[in-house]
């Protein structure tokens, strides 16, 4: 069966999609330097799955390691999802994005090269559309301005990762374009666990239910939406891993470069999300009305079609269900992956 190996597997996403990919058989060997997460991740997997997977404590910038971890682990496809991902954090700290972001990507493309792997998988992400001239968004339309250094690192990827396609065909690219993953395993045991003050909105709305942060701060109520908040398309983190099964999976029928949006094709509002949580856990979330944030956009949310015709895939779940399965997981680990290494 295909083994293969996740950069960045130990992480939110990594950690779903590993799940998922042994349930259905494959073997999986993750690659992580843990800056991001937590080495408890690992077991987690096993327990959930009860399989097995080999794991490396590494960084994608060591290229002779990494290509000797991928001819001794015999790896036919990469899914890369090693990056630093907060927004705020890449406007305080460009010089380590782009150096892990970029730097991590073409060391990981020099150790396929060597050690002959040439299919790879992308975790790619909405925010390359910039603010989009309408909605829902397809995947011809034109990449946009981003508004941070995070955005942009996706962007340039994308763009090293079409002119490595273009120069040898037989590198397989898949570059997988995911709107806003919330949600966690239905087990409870894997989940999102940021670090510090949350930028996101559900972690941060998780925060308030238990009591951490007083009050969530809505980022502005005079976008062109039905109640004046942002529209997101939120999809959850068990569909967005399934989707990456399906493109291991069917990688080798796929086109030699393929772009493909990962949402469910509905955007919900900050308030409908807060309305759907509270509902879900029984929680008030207190809010307050604030000014906008700098490169927030009034509306993303995707034309998920694209997915269904060339994987055969659409995201199952809807928002009450993404937050039921949130809320299993953050009552379970109030403190998240609690360990010495945090
Ligand atoms: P995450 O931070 O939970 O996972 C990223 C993992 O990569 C972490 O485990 C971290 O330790 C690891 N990592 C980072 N730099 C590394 C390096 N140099 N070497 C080895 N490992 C390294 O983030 P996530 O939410 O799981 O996101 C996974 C991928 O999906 C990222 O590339 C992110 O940009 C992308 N993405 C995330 C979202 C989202 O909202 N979560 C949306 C779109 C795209
Ligand atoms: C969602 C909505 C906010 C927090 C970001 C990255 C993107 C991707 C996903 C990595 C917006 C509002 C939020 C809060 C709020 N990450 N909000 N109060 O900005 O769509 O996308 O995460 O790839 O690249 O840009 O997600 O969860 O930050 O915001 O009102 O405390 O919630 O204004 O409308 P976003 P988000």
């Amino acid at each position: 069966m295909k083994r293969v190996l996740l950069t960045g597997g130990a992480g939110y996403i990594g950690s779903h999609t590993a799940v998922a990919l042994l349930k259905n058989g494959y073997e999986v060997v993750i690659y992580d330097n843990l800056i991001n997460s937590s080495i408890l991740v690992i077991d987690r997997i096993k327990k959930i799955t009860g399989k097995n997977l080999t794991f490396y404590k590494a960084d994608v910038l060591d290229t002779d390691f990494l290509k000797e971890v991928l001819i001794k682990e015999k790896i036919d496809t990469v899914i890369h999802f090693a990056a630093l991902k907060s927004v705020s954090e890449s406007l305080e700290k460009p010089l380590e994005y782009y150096k892990n972001n970029l730097g991590g990507t073409l060391s990981l493309l020099e150790a396929m090269r060597a050690s002959k792997v040439k299919k790879i998988i992308f975790s790619s992400s909405a925010t390359v559309y910039g603010d989009p001239k309408k909605t829902p968004i397809t995947e011809d339309f034109p990449k946009g301005i981003c508004t941070n250094p995070y955005g942009w690192s996706k962007s340039f990827i994308e763009q090293i990762l079409v002119d490595i396609n273009g120069s040898d065909k037989e590198f397989k690219v898949v570059l997988l374009r995911y709107f806003n993953p919330i949600g966690a395993d239905k087990s409870g045991e894997i989940g999102e666990d940021p670090r510090g003050i949350p930028n996101n909105l559900m972690p941060y709305i998780c925060q308030v239910a238990l009591g951490k942060l007083p009050y969530l701060h809505v980022y502005g109520d005079d976008y062109d939406t039905k109640d004046g908040t942002g529209i997101r398309d939120y999809i959850h983190v068990v569909d967005l891993a399934y989707g990456h099964v399906l493109a291991v999976e069917k990688i080798d029928e796929l086109k030699s470069l393929e772009i493909i949006n990962l949402a469910t094709g509905r955007g919900y509002s900050v308030l409908e999300v807060v309305a759907a949580f509270e509902k879900a856990s029984g929680k008030k979330i207190p809010y307050k009305i604030e000014a906008r944030r700098p490169g927030d956009v009034d509306k993303s949310f995707a034309d998920a079609s694209y997915a269904k015709k060339v994987l055969g895939w659409q995201a199952k779940y809807g928002i009450d269900q993404m937050c039921e399965d949130t809320w299993r997981w953050q009552l379970k680990n109030p403190n998240g992956y609690e360990s010495e290494d945090k």
